[in-house]
This record gives structure tokens, C-alpha cells and sequence, in this order.
């Protein structure tokens, strides 16, 4: 059979991030040889590497070398890993599963696990800022740094994490998890779409694509909290059933309004490439792969 362009994109895509990273992150028999193997073990646990390839193809839809961007690609599944080891500390989700394997505190013990998060946040910054010269012009990659930092702090994905524990302990009403949904996990998605653009320095391609990262960001986490209900633990890698203290979408509007919910904020982020014409097609097709996986 022969693969699908979307199948062959997202095969060689994840191929050569995990080679990028593999050039990028330290080895593990340098010291701390405990930290680098713990960030080896969560980075290479198989995750399916969605930000980086969406780094990828917005980047393509750009007319950029998508293979130029690979520092950026790189950058972002770092801090998305770091994110997912924070994420399941005890003092968090208290998550013992991930990506098919003990999750980076259990095997390595908490202290561990927040310095290789700390870590990985710290190496994104310094893969971006070392690659400067062969991103682009340094006004351009400053708007990228600029962008990724404010998608990660108090108004994008830590806020995020905030409001959603405060929401398990009802402190921040239901009717919030849009916003909470928005910044934990749909800012760093908005980012990953604006890369292409603003490094190519491309106004049009950049209002499409932050349209269309917000609502494929949306998308992702309602789907994600779908899965938490109806997904299968061999392939999500993780155990479902660990949002049922939770405010998530099936909790607040029920199962099936959640999936139609994610499947219209899809169709709205394909919606928003319209004006960039067949550029925007395999952006399209990740949009539905997003709502369509099952892990
Ligand atoms: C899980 O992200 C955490 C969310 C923000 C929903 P992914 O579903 O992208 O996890 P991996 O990278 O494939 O493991
Ligand atoms: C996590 O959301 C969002 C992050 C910023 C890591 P979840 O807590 O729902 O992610 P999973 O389901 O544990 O991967
Ligand atoms: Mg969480
Ligand atoms: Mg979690
Ligand atoms: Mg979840």
C-alpha cells in the first residue's frame, strides 16, 4: 500500500527529529550521567512529535527548508517533554504512565525528574539562540524566542497547569476550561504554527496560522481529554481514567458534545488556511489527524 502523503510526512518528519535530538541532547556518559539518561528516557520514550512537526510544516508552508528549522522542531518537543515529566509529578497529575514506560519520576526519583525538566526547558532556549545564524534574520528569530517563552510562562502553559489544578480543587470555576485548555496546551501549539511565518517574515501566512494554532491547540487538549475517557492504554501509552478528578471538556459538556466540539475547532483551524491555498494542505491534514488519532 503505498503511504499516504500525511503517513510519509509524519514517518520522515519524526525520523529526523529524533536524529536532530539525538545530535542535540548530551550524552549520557557525560556527567551528570543520571540527569542525561533520565532526559534521554523521557525524550526517546516514543511520543508522536506533533509540535515538531507542526514546526515542520509550517515551515513548509513557507517555502523555508523545513530541515532549517530543526533546532526550533527540536526546542519544542524539549519543553513539551519537559512539561509532560512535570505534568505527572506526584505534586501534580501524580501520573506512574507515560509514552509506555514508568513515568521519568518513578524511575529516577522527583528530584531527578524536575532538574531534567529544568534542564530541557533551558536546552530549547539554547538550541534556538545557537542556530540564530542559520534561521534567519535576528529580528525574525527573536519574534520565535520571543513567542515560545510567552507560550510557556504565567499567560501560556504554566498559567495553564495553575488554573487546571486549581479547577480539580474547585477553585476556578468549570466553565473555565477553554481558557485553561487554551493556555496550557493550545499556546505552545499557536507557537509551533507561527514558526514558519515568522521566521520567513510572512504577514498573511501568520494571521492564517495563528487562527489556525489556536484552534488546532483547542482541538488537541479536547481530544486529549476524550481519550482520557474512550482511549485504549496500549495505545495511548499512558493510563486513561487519570482526568476523572478533573474539569475537562466530556466532564463539562458531556462525551459527545466534547468530540463534536473538537472536530468543529478542527474544522475551523482548516478553515483559517483557506486564503493560503494548496500551502496550507498538509497543515489541513494534520488538523484532522489530530482530531482522527487515537493516541
Ligand atoms: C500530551 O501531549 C499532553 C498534552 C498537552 C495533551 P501529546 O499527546 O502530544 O503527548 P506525546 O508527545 O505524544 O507523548
Ligand atoms: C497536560 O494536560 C498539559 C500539559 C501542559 C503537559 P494533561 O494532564 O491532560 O496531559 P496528559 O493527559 O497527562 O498527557
Ligand atoms: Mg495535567
Ligand atoms: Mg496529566
Ligand atoms: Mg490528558
Amino acid at each position: 500500500m503505498i503511504a499516504s502523503r500525511l503517513e510519509q510526512f509524519l514517518e520522515e518528519g519524526s525520523r529526523r527529529v529524533d536524529a536532530a535530538l539525538d545530535r542535540l541532547l548530551p550524552p549520557v556518559d557525560v556527567e551528570p550521567k543520571t540527569l542525561h539518561e533520565a532526559i534521554r528516557y523521557s525524550v526517546f520514550a516514543g511520543g508522536k512529535r506533533f509540535r515538531p512537526l507542526l514546526v515542520l510544516a509550517s515551515a513548509e508552508a513557507c517555502r523555508l527548508d523545513p530541515d532549517s528549522v530543526l533546532p526550533v522542531a527540536c526546542a519544542v518537543e524539549a519543553v513539551h517533554t519537559y512539561s509532560l515529566i512535570h505534568d505527572d509529578l506526584p505534586s501534580m497529575d501524580n501520573s506512574d504512565w507515560r509514552r509506555g514506560q514508568p513515568t521519568c519520576h518513578v524511575r529516577y526519583g522527583e528530584a531527578i525528574a524536575v532538574l531534567a525538566g529544568d534542564a530541557l526547558h533551558d536546552m530549547a532556549f539554547e538550541w534556538v539562540v545557537a542556530a540564530a545564524d542559520r534561521l534567519g534574520p535576528p529580528d525574525r528569530v527573536l519574534g520565535v524566542v520571543l513567542d515560545l517563552a510567552r507560550a510557556l510562562g504565567t499567560e501560556g502553559m504554566v498559567g495553564g497547569q495553575v488554573l487546571d489544578l486549581l479547577a480539580e480543587r474547585g477553585q476556578v470555576p468549570p466553565d473555565w476550561v477553554p481558557e485553561i485548555h487554551r493556555r496550557k496546551t493550545g499556546c505552545l501549539v499557536r507557537a509551533c504554527a507561527r514558526v514558519g511565518p515568522l521566521l520567513a517574515g510572512d504577514p498573511q501566512a501568520l494571521a492564517c496560522l495563528t487562527a489556525y494554532g489556536e484552534h488546532l491547540g483547542l482541538a488537541f487538549q479536547i481530544t486529549d481529554d476524550v481519550l482520557d475517557v474512550v482511549g485504549h492504554p496500549d495505545k495511548l501509552g499512558k493510563r486513561p481514567g487519570a482526568d476523572e478528578a478533573k474539569v475537562t471538556y466530556p466532564k463539562v459538556f458531556g462525551l459527545d458534545a466534547a468530540r463534536q466540539m473538537a472536530l468543529q475547532e478542527a474544522e475551523r483551524a482548516v478553515e483559517a488556511l483557506r486564503p493560503l491555498g494548496p500551502r496550507g494542505d498538509l497543515l489541513a491534514d494534520l488538523a484532522r489527524f489530530v482530531v482522527d488519532r487515537e493516541r
